[in-house]
C-alpha cells in the first residue's frame, strides 16, 4: 500500500517559527513531528511515500526527509501549487497512487498507536474507506464524524453545533473512489476543497466508509500549546539514557536523556528532560518537560515545560522560562529579575533582558 503525506500547509498558527521552517518539522522530544508519521507508515509496509509539499515547504521538507532511504522508504515529492485544501492536495497525488488503495496522513499529526489496526480493518472488511477518529472535548475545531451501526453516515467540517464528539484525526485509508468524489465536491465556506466533504460524497454514493476510533492519544500539532503538550506526552513515555557526560555535582531525578557528546555540569534536572547531542548545559535548573535540541547551550538558566531547537544559546535567564517554544540559532540572554516568562521565538531571534 502506498502512502500520501500532506505537508503543504503553511502553519500560520506557528508563526514566526514557520517563516523559516515547516510546521511538520517542529521537533517533539527532539524529533520532527513528520518523522513520527513516516515511521508509522513504514511500520505497516507503506514504503512508497508521496509527500505533498507547497513551493514554500518543499525545500525544508526535502532537506529533512531526503529520499527516505534512512527509513528504507522511497519518497516522491508532489507539488501542490495553490493551497486549495486537503482534498485538492490529495488529488495532486492521484497519478502517484496509480489506482491502488492508499493511506493518507496529515504530516502535522501525531498518532503514536500507529496504523496497524486501521489498515487491518480496511483489508479485512474490503471497505472503500477507513477514517481514523478520536473523541475530543472541542469538536467544533475539527472535522467530525457521526456513526450509525458500524458505519460513518455523516461528516461535517468544523461544525458550529457538533452532533458528535468524534474528530477526524488526520489518518485515512482510501480506495480509488475517493478521487471521483474529490472531483464532485465544491469549495467550503473557507474556500477549500475539504477531504471531509469528499468522504461524505463517498457515503452519499453508497460506498462503505468505516470508522476506526484511536484508543490512545492523538495530537494535531498546529499550535504552540499542542507542541508543548505532545512534547510532554512523548517524554513521559521515554526511558533514561545517559550517553553524554554528567558531572558529580549535577543532580538528576526522573527520566533524563543526555545524548552523545552532550555535557551537563552543575545542573539540577527534574525529568522528564531530553538533552540533544553535543549540547552544553552549565549551572542550569531544568524540567520537568524540557527538550533541548542538538548543540544547544544553556548557562545559569531555569527552564520548565519548554522546547528549545538546535544551536540555540540561553544564558543567565534565572527566573524560570516556562511553556516556551524557542527556534533554532536563537540567542536569549539576560539578568532580569522579573517573574517567569513565556516566549515563542522564531529562528535567529536575539533577545537580551536587562535590569533597568
Ligand atoms: C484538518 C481537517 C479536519 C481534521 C484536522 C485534524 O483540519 O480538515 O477534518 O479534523 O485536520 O488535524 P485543519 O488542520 O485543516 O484545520
Amino acid at each position: 500500500m502506498k502512502a500520501v503525506v500532506l505537508c503543504a500547509g503553511l502553519g500560520t498558527r506557528l508563526r514566526p517559527l514557520t517563516f523559516s521552517t515547516a510546521k511538520h518539522l517542529i521537533p517533539v522530544a527532539n524529533k520532527p513531528v513528520l518523522f513520527y508519521g513516516i515511521e508509522s507508515l513504514v511500520e505497516v509496509g507503506a514504503r512508497e511515500i508521496g509527500i505533498v509539499v507547497s513551493r514554500e515547504s518543499r525545500p525544508v521538507i526535502q532537506n529533512a526527509v531526503d529520499d527516505g532511504s534512512r527509513w528504507g522508504a522511497v519518497v516522491t515529492y508532489i507539488e501542490q501549487h495553490h493551497p486549495r485544501g486537503l482534498a485538492h492536495a490529495c488529488a495532486c497525488a492521484e497519478e502517484f497512487v496509480g489506482g491502488e488503495p492508499f493511506i493518507m496522513y496529515l504530516g502535522d499529526n501525531l498518532l503514536p498507536d500507529g496504523l496497524r489496526a486501521p489498515v487491518e480493518l480496511f483489508r479485512s472488511t474490503g471497505a472503500n474507506a477507513v477514517v481514523l477518529l478520536k473523541e475530543v472535548d472541542d469538536p467544533s475545531r475539527f472535522g467530525i464524524a457521526e456513526i450509525e451501526g458500524n458505519r460513518i453516515v455523516r461528516l461535517v467540517e468544523k461544525p458550529k453545533e457538533p452532533r458528535s464528539n468524534l474528530a477526524i484525526v488526520g489518518g485515512y485509508i482510501f480506495d480509488r473512489n475517493i478521487f471521483d468524489s474529490i472531483r464532485r465536491i465544491s469549495p467550503s465556506w473557507r474556500g477549500e476543497y475539504e477531504i471531509t466533504d469528499a468522504i461524505q460524497d463517498l457515503v452519499d454514493r453508497g460506498f462503505t466508509v468505516l470508522p476506526y476510533v484511536v484508543p490512545g492519544w492523538w495530537k494535531d500539532t498546529g499550535k504552540p500549546e499542542d507542541i508543548l503538550d505532545a512534547n510532554r506526552v512523548v517524554l513521559d513515555g521515554m526511558r533514561s539514557a545517559i550517553e553524554g557526560t554528567v558531572d558529580e555535582a549535577s543532580e538528576l531525578q526522573g527520566t533524563v536523556i543526555v545524548s552523545a557528546g552532550a555535557e551537563v555540569v552543575h545542573c539540577r534536572i527534574q525529568g522528564p528532560v531530553m538533552i540533544g547531542r553535543d549540547a552544553r548545559i552549565f549551572g542550569a535548573t531544568l524540567g520537568p518537560y524540557v527538550s533541548l535540541g542538538d548543540r544547544v547551550h544553556v548557562r545559569n538558566s531555569r527552564l520548565t515545560n519548554c522546547v528549545v531547537m538546535e544551536d540555540t544559546t540561553i544564558d543567565y535567564i534565572e527566573l524560570p522560562l516556562r511553556d516556551s517554544l524557542i527556534g533554532r540559532r536563537v540567542v536569549l540572554r539576560g539578568q532580569a529579575q522579573e517573574p517567569g516568562m513565556r516566549l515563542l521565538l522564531g529562528d535567529y531571534c536575539e533577545v537580551e533582558l536587562r535590569e533597568k
